[in-house]
């Protein structure tokens, strides 16, 4: 019988209780990854792509001017990116899978009264209105630096206290700190993890929270053969320099950071199992997220030929069996909860 494509079975967790957390542990080993460092892409301002619905207290307003106090003159982070094209069907292919992680990282989310929240890097936005549901009092935000997928996000009815903005989520700032930030997917697209994880803390209301969840698969086959493959000459001109530092850190660096900015933590790392139907779904999978910069700088002979060498070599890696092919897929998940 054809296995269901995609299907995702019980994810394994390991965490090691710790002072008022919940540390997962994970081993890590120095690797590069396949995102370029630097890049002429330059921060664009933000523009609004919904009206904004009448204000509420603490309600957040996008992108504020950054503010001149001490506690506000954080190390720049937005600089330079390349910019990537991404493809909101494809992204959906695989809708229920890549869901799952978010629905298990909010679930972990301090109750209580919520009256603003940001979700960055919201995508098309279909999971920021599950926001709304949880938190019926909530003005939210939802910020995304790409246009297509807010394009998908604005063709959606839309939602009285939920508006999408246009922007860089390292340049954010709520007007007033916000109860509720929850980034799912996304971070790992950024650099400099520590700054973010200080700028997005002072962003939080006191009492408030911040949830982030990141696929930790640098080390897997598709990054690997990916990584490898965007270093051959024939691509490399087109792909330019590969990036050398890796972005996702090992969990304990979180919980160590997030406790030092005076946060209640809660991490874990856990691994899903995807059931794909072959090799081929894998490579589908990825197309949606990993080869959007390859794909967004290759066309087509040549992209034709990395697909081509990035999917025989996916077969190898992710050899079919009697149901299908095997996806380990490990994540990263922070919860923080700022206390001081
Ligand atoms: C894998 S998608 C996740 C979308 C959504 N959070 C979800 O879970 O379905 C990653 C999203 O992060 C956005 N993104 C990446 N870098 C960003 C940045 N610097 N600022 C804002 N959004 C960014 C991308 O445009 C993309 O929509």
């Amino acid at each position: 019988m054809q296995p269901a494509p995609g299907a995702a079975h019980a994810p394994s967790v390991a965490t090691l209780r710790m002072p008022g957390a919940w540390l997962g542990m994970t081993a890590f080993a120095l690797d590069v990854g396949l995102e370029q460092s630097a890049g002429a892409w330059a921060y664009r301002h933000l523009t609004a792509v919904r009206s904004v619905p009448p204000a509420r207290a603490g309600e957040p307003r996008g992108l504020a001017s950054p503010r001149g106090t001490k506690r506000h003159r954080e190390r720049d982070i937005s600089r330079a990116e390349p910019s990537t094209r991404w493809d909101p069907a494809l992204y959906a292919r695989f809708e229920r899978e890549r869901a799952q992680p978010f629905f298990d990282l909010v679930a972990r989310l301090p109750d209580g009264p919520v009256w603003s929240a940001a979700d960055l890097g919201c995508g098309a936005g279909e999971l920021t209105r599950t926001l709304a549901d949880r938190w019926p009092d909530a003005a939210i935000v939802g910020v995304d630096s790409s246009e297509e997928m807010l394009a998908k996000a604005a063709a959606l009815p839309t939602h009285p206290r939920i508006r999408f903005v246009h922007g860089d989520l390292r340049a954010w700032r709520p007007e007033a700190p916000v109860d509720r930030i929850v980034s799912n997917a996304a971070l790992q697209w950024v650099g400099d993890h520590e700054a973010l994880l200080a700028r997005l803390v002072d962003c939080l209301a006191a009492g408030g929270a911040l949830a982030v969840q990141m696929p930790d698969n640098d080390d897997e086959p598709t990054h690997r053969i990916a990584a490898a493959l965007w270093r051959e000459p024939r691509f490399a001109a087109q792909l330019g320099e590969a990036r050398a530092e890796r972005r996702v850190q090992p969990a304990a660096w979180y919980g160590e950071r997030l406790l030092a900015l005076g946060c209640e933590i809660d991490v874990w790392r856990t691994t899903y199992l995807h059931r794909m139907r072959d090799a081929a779904d894998v490579v589908e999978w990825v197309k949606g997220t990993l080869l959007r910069p390859v794909i967004s700088r290759l066309a087509g002979a040549e992209l034709d030929a990395f697909l081509s060498a990035y999917t025989e070599r996916v077969r190898d890696a992710y050899p079919a069996g009697p149901h299908g092919v095997w996806f380990p897929f490990p994540r990263l998940f922070l919860v923080a909860r700022r206390v001081a």
